[in-house]
């Protein structure tokens, strides 16, 4: 089967292939020139190895993450299970069974924090919604990492990204996947969202510098 591009992203290009008669989509980091070539050489092969580690992490860890078939580090690329779906980012869009997949989206979450993972990269776009359950991709920028801070920058980011697709309805979503993601983390979850609202506000007190240092 030839491959077909799925995705030319700023980092990677995302082709449709088939690995020995299933569908799969191969994921290589493409060289950038305007890195120097070395360091951009190991970003990439770095950035590889770390992707395909944490998607056999979150695996073990019980979320759904697309199975992984091959790693190539000197090429940069990984060859993984094509998942069929929508985005949650799309669903969201059309308002479809949103209850459900907030909840889904929390528990996937809440299980990758529990056993000290985080994803480094949760926006709606990096999540599909296939055969009932939310898959997780794209863990370049994931760690393997404990702490209130990274688990808050985490949830942050998630929260954010809601933001940016439906700014009226983000607070009641990101309660539902606080919902979803309390299942799993129990007591730990209250810690971790006064987490998020230290971050925001943070976040909200540099803005604030940044607009009176303009005047
Ligand atoms: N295994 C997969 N199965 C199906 N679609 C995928 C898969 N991996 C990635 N995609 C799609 O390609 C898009 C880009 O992939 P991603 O890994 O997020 O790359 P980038 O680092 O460029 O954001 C994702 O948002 C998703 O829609
Ligand atoms: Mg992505």
């Amino acid at each position: 089967m030839p491959s077909s591009l799925i995705k030319k992203g700023a980092e990677a290009e995302l082709l449709l292939t088939d690995w020995y008669g299933l569908p799969a989509v191969v994921k290589r980091r493409v060289p950038k020139p305007y890195r120097r070539a070395d360091f951009d050489r190991a970003l990439r092969r770095y950035r590889t190895i770390r992707e395909a580690s944490l998607l056999l992490a979150a695996r073990r860890a019980g979320v759904s993450v697309p199975a992984l078939y091959c790693v190539d580090v000197v090429g940069s690329s990984i060859t993984m299970e094509y998942v069929p779906g929508p985005t949650v980012k799309d669903l969201l869009v059309k308002g479809m069974g949103v209850e459900e997949v907030m909840k889904a989206t929390g528990r996937s979450i809440g299980k990758l924090h529990l056993k000290g993972l985080v994803h480094g990269d949760l926006t709606t776009s990096n999540m599909i919604w296939s055969a009932g359950k939310v898959f997780l991709m794209d863990f370049g920028l994931g760690e393997f990492e404990r702490s209130l801070e990274a688990m808050g920058v985490d949830l942050h980011l998630m929260l954010r990204s809601l933001e940016s697709i439906i700014p009226l309805k983000a607070r009641s979503l990101f309660k539902q996947v606080v919902e979803g993601y309390r299942e799993v983390m129990g007591s730990q979850t209250s810690a971790v969202v006064e987490r998020v609202k230290l971050i925001r506000f943070r976040g909200r007190y540099v803005e604030a510098r940044k607009l009176s240092s303009r005047k």
